[in-house]
C-alpha cells in the first residue's frame, strides 16, 4: 500500500482485540485496500452525517466498491443532538430494512459525534458486528475513535448509555481536516491540549507554540499532534481499558465541561470548547487546594485562553446549576463530585473527591474569565 499513500501505524495493544491507527493523507481513496488487509467481510454499511457525505461520501464508497465490497450508507443529520436513541433506533430500523446481517460491517465516516453513534449501533445491532473507524474531525482523530468508548446521550445526561467496542482498525486522512470549519479545529485542539497537560509537558509546548499552524491546518503539524495524541491514547487505554484506574486521566476537564454542555443544551458550547473552559476551572481547582505552583496553572490558562473561541461561549451559566449536573457525572461516587487535576504541565493526579464550594468557586472563577477576557475570534 506503499505506492500512492503514505501513512504512519500506531497500534492500540489490547491483546486479542489490538488493532491499528493508520494516520496519512489521501487515506480515504485508499479504504477499500485497508479492508482487504484485515480480510472483512463484503456487506458494508457506512454511517456518516450529511455534511460530512457531502464531501467524503462518495470517495469512500467508490474505494470501497472498486475493492469488491458491497456497500450501504445511512446519512443522519449533524449535531450533538442526533447523538440519541431516537435516531440509533431510526438507524436500526433502516440496518434491518437493508437486511444487514451478522456477518457485515459498520463503518463510522464523520466526526466524535457520528463515531459514538455508529460504533453503539455496531456494538449492539445484532449483538455486535465488525466496526470500522474513519474519522474526519481533529478531535475524532486526536481522540474519540481511539479507545473504543461509544454511546449516546441520554436526557439527563451525556454519554450515559453506551458500551466499550474497539474498532477493527481506524483510518484517520489528514487531508479531511481541510475542510473543517475553524470552529472545529479549536474542538480539536482542545482535546490535544489536555493530552499534553496530562501526560506531555514537551508536546504542551508544541502546542502551544504551533497554534497559529495548527489553526492554520498545516498538514505536517496535524499529523504531528494525531500520531502524538494517538500514541499517548493508546499506551493509557492499553493499561486501563475499561477505565477502572488510569484511564479516568483522559476526563480531565470533562466534569465541568460535560456540566457546561448540558448548561447550554449542547447547542452554546461545542464539545471541545466545553473542555477547553472545563480545564480551566479543573486548574483552578488545583491551585486553589495547593496541588499546582502558580506558574504551571498560569501556563495552563495562558495557552488555553489564547486559542481563540467565539462569542457564542460567552453563555452565562448559574454555577450551582453546573453542580447539580456534576452529580451526574459518571466519576461521581456516592453523591461526591470527583475531579481529574493537575499538579503540573504534563502531571495529573487521578480523580479524587473535591468540596462542592471550591468547585463552586472555581466555576464563578471562569464566569468571571469568560466576561472579562477577549475569548472571541
Ligand atoms: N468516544 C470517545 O472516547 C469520545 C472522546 C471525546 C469526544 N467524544 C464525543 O465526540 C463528540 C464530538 O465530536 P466532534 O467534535 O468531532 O463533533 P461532530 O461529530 O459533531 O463534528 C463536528 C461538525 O463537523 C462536521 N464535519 C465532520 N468532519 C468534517 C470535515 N472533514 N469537513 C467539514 N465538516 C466536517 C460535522 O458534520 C459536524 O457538523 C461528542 O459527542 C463527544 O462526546 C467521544
Amino acid at each position: 500500500m506503499k505506492n500512492s499513500t503514505q501513512y504512519q501505524t500506531v497500534r492500540v495493544p489490547l491483546g486479542e482485540r489490538s488493532y491499528p491507527i493508520y494516520i496519512g493523507k489521501n487515506l480515504l481513496s485508499s479504504l477499500g485496500r485497508f479492508f482487504h488487509r484485515h480480510r472483512l467481510p463484503k456487506t458494508v454499511l457506512i454511517i456518516t452525517d450529511r455534511n460530512v457525505a457531502r464531501l467524503y461520501l462518495k470517495i469512500a464508497q467508490r474505494s470501497l466498491v472498486q475493492a469488491g465490497f458491497a456497500v450501504r450508507a445511512i446519512v443522519v443529520p449533524p449535531g450533538e443532538k442526533e447523538k440519541n436513541l431516537r435516531r440509533a433506533d431510526a438507524v436500526y430500523s433502516e440496518l434491518l430494512r437493508f437486511r444487514i446481517e451478522r456477518r457485515s460491517t459498520i463503518v463510522a465516516l464523520g466526526g466524535g459525534v457520528v463515531g459514538d453513534l455508529a460504533g453503539f449501533i455496531a456494538a449492539t445491532y445484532q449483538r455486535g458486528v465488525n466496526f470500522v473507524q474513519v474519522p474526519t474531525t481533529l478531535l475524532a482523530q486526536v481522540d474519540s475513535s481511539v479507545g473504543g468508548k461509544v454511546g449516546v446521550n441520554h436526557a439527563q445526561g451525556k454519554n450515559m448509555v453506551g458500551a466499550f467496542y474497539q474498532p477493527a482498525f481506524v483510518v484517520a486522512d489528514i487531508g479531511t481536516l481541510r475542510t473543517l470549519p475553524d470552529r472545529e479545529i479549536v474542538c480539536g485542539v482542545g482535546e490535544v491540549v489536555k493530552y499534553g497537560i496530562i501526560t506531555n509537558r514537551k508536546f504542551f509546548s508544541f502546542v502551544d507554540r504551533n497554534l497559529p499552524n495548527i489553526l492554520l491546518k498545516e498538514g505536517r503539524v496535524l499529523a504531528h499532534l494525531v500520531s502524538g495524541c494517538c500514541r499517548m491514547k493508546a499506551l493509557v487505554v492499553s493499561q486501563d481499558e475499561r477505565e477502572d484506574n488510569l484511564r479516568a486521566i483522559l476526563n480531565f476537564g470533562h466534569t465541568v465541561g460535560h456540566a457546561l454542555e448540558h448548561a447550554g443544551s449542547y447547542r452554546s458550547l461545542k464539545h471541545g470548547e466545553a473542555i477547553l473552559l472545563g480545564m480551566i476551572a479543573e486548574t483552578f481547582v488545583a491551585y486553589r487546594l495547593g496541588m499546582i505552583s502558580s506558574k504551571d496553572a498560569a501556563r495552563i490558562e495562558g495557552a488555553i485562553l489564547r486559542i481563540p473561541m467565539p462569542r457564542s461561549i460567552g453563555f452565562s451559566f448559574a454555577p450551582s446549576r453546573l453542580i447539580a449536573a456534576m452529580r451526574l457525572d459518571k466519576k461521581v461516587a456516592s453523591g461526591k463530585i470527583r475531579l481529574v487535576l493537575p499538579t503540573s504541565v504534563g502531571k495529573v493526579t487521578l480523580p479524587i473527591v473535591v468540596d462542592e464550594k471550591i468547585i463552586l468557586e472555581a466555576l464563578v472563577y471562569l464566569r468571571a474569565v469568560l466576561l472579562s477576557k477577549a475569548l472571541v475570534v
